[in-house]
């Protein structure tokens, strides 16, 4: 691989050039060819059978290397598209522009999840040239991940024979940090809808009206407000009901990873930390459900004042949810909710958005213990189990339909700022994880015998 490291860097510089983003069709023909630039790659790799498979919206693209029907499976998954970069005046450096600074890849895209994806096209690269593929792969990287993978639903609905494998293997997830390198074992899963709140059936003036005639975004923020209690507790009826409740002992588990509050604080430039009581913060992001106003909209936001009491505002709120609350319900329970505490001054309207069951993956397994071997002899260390607070709703997809567990062999920071304006990923990161991957396809060989 030494050789090889620059050009791995260029080729990853060349795949973070082209703005795939998945929400917003300004960037459809990019999200396309992203797709071709990832078949191409796979193809010169030694891949066989790459290709797109078409969608309703952006292809699947998806090739395999079957060197041996006796050797065990490994079913990789990432996704080449990319969150929108905006604010874009937040950004240090052109988003689409990659860069070095600090020793880190800056870029939209750089850890989610093209640079972790692109691990695995080099580290299949690197044991096709060296001779040393352990195990059959099959790759199947989507362009919708970003935006609820509908599609990739349908295509795994309808391959499942095509997709046979022993293990998915997924590089979108973080590791603890360098020094405590980490293993994900959970992930919350998601519900995500938007309001509207109608007032009156016009804006009106503010001074004419005001007083009189109830603001719908002053409704809106009272109502989102009385969805927490005093205790960071969520109001809603029902919504614990499911919640998994852990041990004693599997909370102190849980809080034996060497958390730096400081540290996490100084990184966010924010001097107090919230959350449920009774609760720490890695238990607030691990195995806790919240709910997150994600934007809030209405009236006049242009420049300057206008007087106006507007007739309508909008939100768009997410909940985090943990084992085993059931998605559908709680966008349900929400929705009942919601209309409950609306005053009669206004009218409510629920529009349901994606969801995402919750996953979590078993420490008891031979992909575990591959991967586990993995971190050791690449690291020194052996990592430890975490639940991490994202969603990736295809993890319990794959449970499912194809009765796979997932490997979330992840190598990002949370200070890798996905999702934010200067998303970064370390150079360290990208090479040791390629590494790390051929450790696991090595370890899994041996272990599946
Ligand atoms: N890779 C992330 C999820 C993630 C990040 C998991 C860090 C664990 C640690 C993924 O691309 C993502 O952003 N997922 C979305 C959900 C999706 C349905 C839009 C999320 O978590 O908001
Ligand atoms: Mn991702
Ligand atoms: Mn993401």
């Amino acid at each position: 691989m030494e050789e090889n490291k620059k050009r791995f860097l260029d080729e990853l510089f060349d795949f973070l050039r082209i703005p795939s983003v998945s929400a917003d069709s300004k960037f459809s023909d990019d999200v396309f060819k992203a797709a071709d630039f990832v078949v191409e790659k796979l193809k010169a790799a030694g891949a066989d059978k790459c290709q797109r498979f078409e969608t309703k919206g952006y292809p699947i693209v998806y090739a395999e290397k079957m060197i041996d029907p006796s050797l065990p499976t490994i079913l990789v998954y990432g996704h080449y598209d990319v969150q929108p970069p905006d604010p874009y005046e937040l950004w240090d450096s052109p988003p689409f522009e990659p860069v070095i600074k600090n020793e880190k890849i800056y870029a939209r895209g750089a850890c989610d999840d093209k640079g972790q994806m692109y691990m695995h096209v080099k580290s299949f690269e690197t044991m096709m040239q060296s001779g040393s593929l352990a195990c059959n792969v099959k790759f199947m990287f989507e362009g919708e991940e970003e935006v609820g993978s509908d599609n990739l639903d349908i295509f795994v609905k309808e391959y499942k024979e095509m997709l046979q494998a022993d293990v998915v293997l997924i590089s979108d997830t973080s590791i603890h940090s360098v020094e405590t390198p980490s293993i994900t074992v959970g992930l919350r899963g998601m519900s995500y809808l938007e309001v509207e709140v109608t007032g009156p059936n016009r804006d009106l003036h503010s001074g004419v009206y005001g007083g009189a005639v109830a603001n719908p975004i002053n409704v809106l923020c009272d109502m989102i407000a009385s969805m927490k209690d005093e205790q960071g507790r969520i109001t809603i009826p029902g919504f614990y009901d499911r919640v998994e409740e852990l041990t004693a002992a599997e909370r102190a588990k849980i809080n034996e990873i060497p958390f730096d509050k400081a540290a996490y604080k100084a990184d966010l430039d924010i001097d107090e930390l919230e959350g449920e009581e009774g609760f720490t913060t890695v238990e607030r992001t691990g195995i806790r459900p919240t709910l997150d106003v994600n934007g809030i909209w209405g009236g006049y936001t242009g420049e300057g004042a206008k007087t106006v009491l507007p007739s309508k505002a909008y939100a768009k709120i997410s909940m985090r949810l943990v084992p085993n609350q059931i998605s559908e319900e709680i966008t349900q329970l929400f929705t009942d909710h919601f209309k409950a505490i609306a005053p009669k001054s206004v009218k409510v309207n629920v529009t349901p958005h994606h969801g995402g069951t919750p996953a979590v993956i078993s420490t008891d397994s031979l992909a575990y213990k591959a991967a586990s071997n993995a971190f050791e002899e690449g690291w020194g260390k052996v990592p430890v189990p975490t639940r991490d607070g994202g969603s990736i709703p295809i993890v319990s997809l794959f449970q499912q339909e194809l009765g796979l567990d997932s490997m979330l062999l992840g190598f990002g920071l949370d200070s890798d700022a996905i999702h934010s304006p200067n998303e970064s990923y370390g150079v360290f990161n990208y090479y040791k994880g390629i590494e790390t991957i051929i450790l696991f396809y090595k370890h899994f060989a041996k272990l599946m015998k």
